[in-house]
């Protein structure tokens, strides 16, 4: 198959290269100049485990091109996919299409035999029918089909998430365009990756409903976690215990400093507004945004009771700042609500990420960088554990405690067993589990009997 991916962003590069590697023909087209030339010469533009090998294997095998004028391959695609960025519309919290509709527009143009045209981004419900009025309004006899198939690959693990996926969803009643992707995705079903073919606004419904349905969970057991906290039981096993129902299932509950990323913060936002203008109020998904935006804020009060609620003059140092491991994003990443708290509060700040510090400069220019964990610890009241890190796993403790100003440790991803941080000396604050607090907040008993 001949393909055109639209936009070399996060999802455009990911399936552009994963598609090239099936065996298809692929190319990716961006305006951007400055990144096609970048990815003539090999350079990857964003940061993800086992993309640069993969590109550079499928150009050196002929089967992976990239340009900035979309009129060839667009004219030879059985299918073109549009990638293009939805960003939160500054003021409403809608997604902007704009980018999305200009591409529409520039395809419509190209467009030569049939081709199905396939939004991946991530579109409000009714966005399919748009782009296909566009098309049909620049190009009433042009051959085409508009078809929605979300992509639901999280960063860090996006390849894997593409090669092996759980569903992939496949969103159009015309016959030919379900034939073309079904093809496209043919490899797929050798690894079971099973096809769902629904209409097309399912299908972009369904990309909303299980963004925000993930987000709920994550935010469902953070607030169990603060339950847990003064009840004096252990999150982790909360999750577990309720994980092991497969009803409920055992991903996506585990607790932390709350979500954050390109996808979750914005398609809630967007689908609170999508159920606003059908007037369908989603007062859940309302809920778990207020509620996931209150907790991000709530982390540098964390870290200030840890040290007496006082943090004037006081030194913190933070491990991590994107908004989870393996990835340089910094989209909405809890460090920034709590870079700025602690600074509030009179905190001196420092940090160290492994991937995310070029990123974290523009968005927190007013922190220390450091060149890694103990250097990042030196002087420090507190060490706040903010992303999961690998390399924040296995810290030697001693190390750290006679860098460290004050043996303080404020884990918000539980990474380290409370018992382990006392036994080695640290006062240990981590995300709902209460036995080891200290007596800076008083130990709420659980009261006996039912
Ligand atoms: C997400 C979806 O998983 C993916 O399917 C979609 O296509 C894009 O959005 P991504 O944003 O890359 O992917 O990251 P994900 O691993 O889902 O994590 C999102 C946020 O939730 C992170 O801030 C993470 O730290 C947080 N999270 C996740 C938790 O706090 N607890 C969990 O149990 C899982």
């Amino acid at each position: 198959m001949r393909i055109a991916m639209i936009g070399t962003g996060y999802v455009g590069l990911v399936s552009g290269a994963c598609f090239a590697d099936f065996g298809h023909s692929v190319v990716c087209v961006d305006k951007d100049a400055n990144k096609i030339a970048a990815l003539h010469r090999g350079e990857i533009p964003i940061y993800e485990p086992g993309l640069d090998e993969l590109v550079a294997a499928n150009v050196r095998a002929g089967r992976l091109g990239f340009t900035t004028d979309l009129t060839a391959p667009v004219g030879d695609a059985d299918a073109v996919f549009i990638a293009v960025g939805t960003p939160s519309r500054r003021g409403d919290g809608h997604a902007d299409l704009s980018y999305v509709y200009a591409a529409a527009r520039e395809i419509a143009a190209a467009l030569k035999d049939f081709a199905v045209v396939v939004t991946k981004s991530t579109v409000p419900v009714g966005t399919g029918d748009e782009v296909e009025r566009l098309i049909r309004d620049a190009r009433p006899t042009a051959d085409f089909a508009v078809a929605s198939n979300p992509e639901f690959l999280r960063e860090g693990a996006a390849i894997r998430d593409f090669k092996f996926p759980d569903r992939i969803v496949i969103g159009t009643s015309d016959e030919r365009a379900r034939k073309v992707l079904g093809e496209i995705y043919r490899p797929l079903s050798l690894n079971q990756g099973p096809l769902l073919y629904t209409t097309r606004r399912t299908a972009e419904l369904i990309k909303y409903a299980a963004n925000a349905f993930l987000a709920t969970k994550i935010t469902f057991i953070n607030e169990m976690a603060d339950l847990a906290e003064r009840v004096g039981a252990d999150v982790q096993d909360v999750a577990r215990g309720i994980g092991m129902d497969n009803r409920i299932g055992p991903k996506f509950l585990h607790a932390g400093p709350g979500f954050g990323g390109s996808c979750f913060p914005k398609d809630t936002r967007a689908l609170v507004k999508i159920g606003l203008d059908h007037e369908t109020p989603l007062r859940i998904v309302e809920a778990v945004l207020a509620v996931n935006d209150n907790r991000k804020r709530a982390m540098a009060r964390k870290v200030s009771q840890a040290l007496g609620g006082q943090l004037r003059g006081k030194t913190v140092a933070l491990l991590g700042l994107t908004f989870k491991p393996d990835t340089d994003d910094m989209r909405e990443a809890p460090s920034i609500p709590l870079v700025t708290g602690l600074m509030d509060m009179g905190a001196r700040v420092r940090a160290f990420d492994p991937a995310g510090m070029t990123q974290a400069r523009d968005e927190l220019p007013e922190i220390t960088y450091c060149e890694d964990a103990y250097h990042c610890a030196h002087g420090a009241d507190a060490l706040v554990i903010v992303t999961e890190w690998v390399h924040f796993r296995a810290l030697d403790l001693v190390r750290l405690k006679q860098a460290m100003k004050q043996p303080v440790i404020v884990d918000l991803r539980n990474v380290y067993r409370p018992e382990q941080m006392s036994e080695s000396g640290f006062a240990y604050f981590s995300i709902g589990r209460a036995h080891h607090r200290t007596t800076i907040v008083p130990e709420v008993v659980p009261e006996r009997g039912d």
